[in-house]
């Protein structure tokens, strides 16, 4: 399949944008899309040009949005599709694009689709879900059903939580025994396939830029190694390439090698379900995994393994640095505790070394630029149970709720956390290296060096067991760039068999004078929690 990458992706940066929580602009204590559009400068300012922005739609918000009730009408708690809109008019005027959230796999209880679906009398929606011929008939373990809801005697398959059903992308190899699981192209899934293109259709012809797509993988039942949702998606891709060039499709995957080559531009990889990304970020003794994972890399006890990184991360490199980018995330809005817990400004600057350097198209979830913190122990909200704390509000200032909405603080989406003093906006825009300020020089330092551009070429010159700094390289037309990474609180070295090209080198960022000569070989040397660009070519 020959598939078109847009241009525009090369330098994207990617920030998430959980609408509820980011600022809300009418006093509902609701963040809201007018109130996305009044900080446009901000988002401008931090150097990012492109927007994922989580659920807007109309939903009963039994979780948080991802249960829609209307794929083409913008929930009013957040304005109007006339607002939204606008906010894609406004941030294209600054060189932002907006992708939307797409839900594909399932809809909410409340949908009309569903609504009609679960009528006893058969209707065109009746095959739009996956329903089994009788409530008395337990589905299997790996197929989760709800018994006894509908007026229809039979139970609906669910994707996530209960109100959440199956639409009906067919099975890839449905039971001969269990005849009410359709083939991939009976009529039931050939409809849902329509519609859900026409759901898109619908937003790009608005103004949307693409959409990140909510478990992607998730759509056809029975479907070993995910073929034939693949199938799906590569025909999706193919009609954007034809009809919307410019589109661009993230999957919710975890898999970039099965993700990519199905058509998504991107991947995300998930700290919290890729092990080589989870030994990276997840903290030994944070949030709902207290134990379950060894030392973290970037860590400054200095106890994490790149090699366990490295090798997965190859492994999907090599077989799709040609078709696509997979995305490092700083964290989203499932993902949990937040980055900065339990690590200092400093390992925080040098995780956003690591994502700004590295390939691929980088996402910064809303908060993380300036180190915002999750708030242990609030109750769930809209199905966010653990999640609820990564999901506060956005910290703009020390004002009355952290600048976020002047209602009353009994009204908010969610509590302002109780310590935010240093973390806000506010404070980091005026303080020269703060966190955000280095986000930004970051950024700025990706889209000045083609050979930080996400198809620049990515080569690992130090990585071994156990031991630090890490050193990799980017190289495009004739540019060449060095990072070195040491987390660790003590000093690290290591030596490098010498290279001619070396010797030229010029200093970019971070810590200067890491490159000396030894000898018939370089010698490394990385003070505690540093890291160094330079460019050797
Ligand atoms: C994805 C979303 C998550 C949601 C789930 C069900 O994992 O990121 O927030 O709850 O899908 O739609
Ligand atoms: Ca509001």
């Amino acid at each position: 399949m020959q598939t078109k990458i847009p241009d525009w992706l090369k330098n994207a940066v990617f920030y998430e944008i959980y609408p509820q929580s980011y600022y809300d602009s009418n006093r509902d204590g609701i963040g809201d899309i007018p109130g996305i559009i009044q900080k446009l400068g901000y988002i401008e300012s931090l150097g990012v040009n492109a927007i994922w922005l989580n659920p807007c739609f109309e939903s009963p918000f039994q979780d948080a949005g991802y249960d829609v009730s209307d794929y083409t009408k913008v929930a009013p708690r957040y304005g109007t599709n006339e607002d939204l809109i606008q906010l894609f008019l406004e941030a294209k005027q600054r060189g932002i694009r907006i992708l939307l959230d797409l839900v594909p796999g399932h809809t909410s209880i409340d949908h009309p689709w569903f609504k009609q679906s679960q009528k006893a009398h058969p209707n065109p929606y009746s095959d739009w879900y996956v329903w089994n011929d009788s409530v008395w008939n337990a589905t299997d373990a790996d197929l989760p059903s709800v018994r006894g809801f509908a007026e229809r005697n039979a139970s609906y398959i669910t994707n996530f939580f209960y109100i959440q059903p199956a639409l009906n992308y067919g099975f890839a190899h449905p039971d001969p025994y269990q005849p009410w699981q359709q083939s991939v192209d009976a009529p039931g899934p050939k409809a849902v396939r329509q519609e859900i293109k026409n759901v898109m259709r619908f937003w790009l012809d608005k103004g949307a830029s693409g959409f990140r797509v909510d478990m992607a993988a998730s759509l056809v039942k029975r479907d070993p190694g995910h073929q034939e949702t693949a199938r799906f998606w590569t025909e999706i891709r193919a009609w954007l390439d034809e009809s919307y060039p410019e589109a661009v499709l993230i999957s919710e995957w975890g898999t970039p090698t099965e993700a990519i080559p199905a058509g998504f531009h991107i991947d995300m990889l998930l700290n919290y379900s890729n092990p080589g990304v989870i030994s990276l970020f997840r903290k030994r003794g944070y949030g709902n995994h207290r134990d379950h994972y060894s030392w973290s890399f970037f860590d400054e006890s200095g106890h994490g393994n790149i090699k366990q990184f490295v090798d997965e991360y190859q492994h999907y490199y090599n077989a799709t640095k040609d078709l696509g980018y997979m995305a490092f995330i700083t964290g989203n809005h499932d993902d949990h505790p937040r980055i900065a817990d339990g690590r200092s400004e400093n390992l925080m600057k040098l995780v956003y070394l690591f994502i700004l350097s590295m390939p691929g198209t980088p996402i910064i979830y809303y908060g993380d630029e300036i180190g915002m913190h999750y708030t242990e122990g609030l109750p769930s909200k809209e199905g966010g149970y653990a999640r609820t704390g990564v999901r506060t509000p956005m910290q703009w200032s020390t004002s009355e709720n952290a600048g976020f909405s002047t209602a009353d603080p009994s009204k908010l989406y969610l509590p302002v956390p109780n310590e935010i003093e240093g973390i806000t906006v506010e404070q980091q825009e005026t303080k020269q290296d703060s966190l955000f300020n280095t986000v930004r020089e970051l950024i700025k330092l990706k889209q000045a060096y083609p050979a930080l551009e996400a198809d620049a070429d990515f080569q690992i010159v130090y990585a071994e067991e156990g031991k630090l700094p890490f050193i990799f390289s980017r190289s495009k037309q004739n540019q060449s760039l060095l990072i070195a990474i040491n987390p660790s609180n003590q000093e690290a070295n290591c030596n490098i068999p010498k290279q001619s090209n070396w010797l030229n080198r010029k200093f970019i960022y971070g810590q200067d004078n890491a490159i000396n000569e030894d000898g018939e070989k370089w010698l490394i040397k990385l003070k505690p929690v540093s890291g160094t660009v330079y460019q050797v070519v």
